[in-house]
């Protein structure tokens, strides 16, 4: 079965809102499987068909464990080139964080689906639903790959 990574950070729930929107739309198609957490292991990784990253940006940067995360699949030789990539998260007026995760999981040759999704402060009910198709369209395009 293919799989799908929604893997977030959030301090003030706002990511996390929009993570669990993602993952409820990957959900809606049947045969897929999809896990929802805040940390993985680097080697884990490999596990994934999918590696959707929710990452609200704080000090004009991603969260320190996602920078961590690929450097560490890098010193480790992590395959991950053909992985399907997205990036989605909370922002308050700049919202770099995104952008520079798919700028990272490009250096891996993921296939990226862009844009990303951002959210200002708490996502409204467009942001949900836009987290929801984008979760479904990943995991649509998984099981036509399949
Ligand atoms: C200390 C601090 C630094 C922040 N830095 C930025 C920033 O550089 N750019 C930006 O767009 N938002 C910034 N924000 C706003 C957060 O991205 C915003 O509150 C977001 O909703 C947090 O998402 P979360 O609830 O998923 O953690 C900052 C917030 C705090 C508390």
């Amino acid at each position: 079965m293919k799989k799908i990574l929604v893997l977030y950070y959030s301090r003030s729930g706002n990511t996390e809102k929009m993570a669990k929107a993602v993952a409820e739309g990957a959900q809606s198609t049947s045969g897929i499987g999809v896990e929802l957490n805040f940390h993985i292991d680097v080697s884990d990784l490999n596990d994934y068909d999918a590696i959707l990253i929710g990452a609200p940006t704080y000090r004009k940067e991603i969260p320190v464990d996602f920078k961590n995360l690929f450097e560490e699949a890098e010193k480790q030789n992590i395959n991950l080139k053909g992985k399907i990539g997205a990036a989605f998260g909370s922002y308050g007026w700049s919202g770099e964080a995104p952008k520079l995760v798919l700028d990272l999981m490009q250096k891996f040759e993921m296939l990226l689906t862009e844009p990303p999704i951002l959210a200002k402060y708490a996502p409204d009910q467009a942001a949900i639903e836009s987290c929801k198709n984008l979760g479904k369209r990943i995991s649509e395009s998984l099981i036509n790959q399949a």
